[in-house]
């Protein structure tokens, strides 16, 4: 009898599995991945970089949405462990598998191998990149690309596609930086070498050096070397094109411009826009978008795309590559100058772009109220002489114990218990450098309650030094938020009156302004362990982040690969697991 009914429930399981795959098509895409350092030249100067499978950048995911995503990541490194975060994908289920150090799981140990299976909900642009230490900056990072699930329509139409992913690049080592930001008195690491695109970037020289007056700049060699020849556009003419753009810089918050053409913007980190047409659009760190092109100028030249530093002032060169007409040459250069960005300071530029980006009509609207408001002060500090950032003055420090296996296994003492503050003094003068610059470490956690609507405002301030107050791209794990506002100087309750409740874009990333405030509203309906932060590497290295728990009791088993480390080791070592 038993027998029977187990028979059944295996039939109707099976059935639902078979019927799943036959109607969505959703299929488990395989990857097996061998992380380890390379020698790689960027940018024509050698150095070591960290490669997925000898290469950089890593391989491009790419699947469907609905699909579920397997990597199989083995660390060929020597000395250090090793993570991989999901930039983008909400971890529905899964939250041990998004990617971060001492938060979701525990790092992946030299010649150990770790399983990231996830589903990829929704379509849209997304990257990965490594989430320990500076790994990200040592050029740990791919392209992860979701298409709409078959039968699925996006709600623009295109003849082709491309996809490029922009950073920026240092000659000096990630580890050196790192040593060099921890040091007292700081070291700041400056301004990037080389900006790159899609891994590629020219060092010492320029693709546009005939249009410079000042002939000390190289011409280079515009089919280069093999590692970092510019990944040329091959474009038809009279087409419309989607291109996909993603940033995971370090540190530069940049523009893009594609020289003569014209871009209507329709997606936002995974999210559909109203569309809105650009002649060059400001990307920050975290952030991803596509837009749309038509290949409508004279089709006997080629074009620029060209990406500039903003926000900082620009001490590299901007990136560039070409758009290359069929049938010209790809050697034929431009006949104009680059496309030249705003400058760099011009901040209401920045701001009116922002403010372009609205929800495509028909997209989910954020719930009309909150229970719980998170006000977030931005600083710079000083802490025993080590410059850091902190939020609320507390300066985030990751605990040995990953929290999501803390929390779920009620290990006290694996972090502050103390909770963070919600609020920040009510006089603290957002425009002058702190009267105490003074601030202290911390690990405590911002307990949600679950399925609860959250808001935070995102106060930014002057930094230690007077009349400086900088970009922060603040990213969200495990959700999509609603970006209500942005406002200038210290948020007050009757700017609530202004916030955009009809049509506010959904993303993981938004950035705050310099002396301004961002508010962004989510519903913690993700049962995990998210991390909060600047996208900004060394800033985020620096305490710039915090973090967020919700529903843990609800996360289903954790796999012990994830919990092998801190105390969560020992307990597992104690039930004889290990
Ligand atoms: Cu793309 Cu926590 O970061
Ligand atoms: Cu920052």
């Amino acid at each position: 009898m038993m027998d029977f009914y187990k028979s059944i429930v295996y039939f109707c399981i099976l059935s639902s599995i078979f019927v799943k795959s036959l109607v969505l098509g959703a299929k488990v895409r395989h990857f097996k991945w061998e992380v380890g350092y390379i020698h790689w030249s960027p940018d024509g100067l050698e150095g070591v970089v960290l490669g997925i499978n000898g290469k950089f950048p890593g391989p491009t995911i790419r699947a469907r949405a609905g699909d579920t995503v397997h990597v199989e990541l083995t660390s060929h490194l020597h000395t250090e462990g090793v993570v991989i975060h999901w930039h983008g994908i909400r971890q529905i289920g899964t939250p041990w598998a998004d990617g971060t150090a001492a938060i979701s799981q525990c790092a992946i140990n030299p010649g150990e191998t770790f399983v990231y299976r996830f589903e990829v909900d929704k379509a849209g642009t997304y990257f990965y990149h490594g989430h320990y230490g500076m790994q990200r900056s040592a050029g740990l990072y791919g392209s992860l690309i979701v298409d709409v699930a078959e039968g699925e329509k996006e709600p623009f139409l295109y003849d082709g596609e491309f996809n490029i992913l922009l950073s920026d690049w240092w000659h000096k080592s990630s580890h050196e930086q790192e040593v060099d930001l921890s040091s007292n008195p700081m070291r700041w690491i400056g301004e990037p070498q080389t900006l790159l695109i899609n891994g590629r970037g020219q060092y010492n020289c320029s693709l546009a050096a005939a249009h410079f007056s000042n002939s000390s700049v190289s011409q280079c060699n515009i089919r280069g070397g093999e590692q970092y020849a510019p990944q040329i556009l091959h474009v038809h003419p009279n087409k419309t094109y989607r291109l996909r753009i993603a940033s995971t810089t370090a540190l530069a918050s940049l523009n893009l411009a594609i020289g003569n053409h014209k871009m209507v913007v329709v997606e936002a980190d995974g999210n559909y826009l109203q569309p809105f047409s650009v002649e060059n659009m400001d990307i920050y760190s975290g952030e991803s978008y596509s837009v749309l092109f038509t290949t409508d100028q004279n089709p006997s030249n080629n074009y620029w795309i060209s990406i500039s530093v903003r926000g900082r002032e620009p001490r590299t060169p901007q990136g560039l590559t070409i758009l290359k007409y069929h049938p010209n040459s790809a050697s034929k250069l431009p006949k104009s100058p680059p496309p030249v960005a705003p400058q760099w300071n011009d901040y209401n530029y920045s701001k009116s772009f922002t403010n372009k980006i609205l929800a495509l009509t028909g997209s989910p609207k954020p719930p009309t109220t909150y229970n719980r408001r998170i006000m977030l002060l931005n600083t710079q500090n000083l802490i025993d002489g080590y410059t850091k950032w902190a939020i609320n003055n507390v300066s985030l420090v990751l605990p040995a114990t990953p929290y999501l296996g803390s929390i779920k296994f009620g290990l006290s003492n694996a972090f502050d218990r103390k909770t963070p503050p919600d609020h920040f003094s009510q006089d603290y003068d957002v425009m002058r450098p702190a009267p105490n610059q003074n601030s202290s470490y911390g690990s405590g956690v911002y307990m949600l309650s679950f399925n609860t609507t959250i808001d935070v405002i995102l106060q930014n301030a002057n930094a230690l030094r007077e009349n400086v107050s900088e970009i922060h791209p603040w990213h969200l794990h495990g959700h999509d938020f609603w970006v209500l506002g942005y406002g200038e100087g210290k948020f007050s309750k009757k700017d609530e009156e202004k916030f955009n409740l009809k049509n506010p874009p959904l993303r993981n990333t938004a950035v705050i302004f310099p002396f301004g405030w961002t508010a962004l509203r989510f519903v913690a309906d993700n049962p995990g362990v998210w991390a909060f932060h600047c996208h900004i590497e060394p800033h985020l290295h620096m305490g710039m982040g915090v973090i967020f728990a919700e529903g843990v009791g609800r996360v289903k088993k954790i796999p012990n690969e994830a919990l092998g480390c801190g105390l969560t080791g020992k307990m597992l070592m104690n039930n004889g697991h290990k």
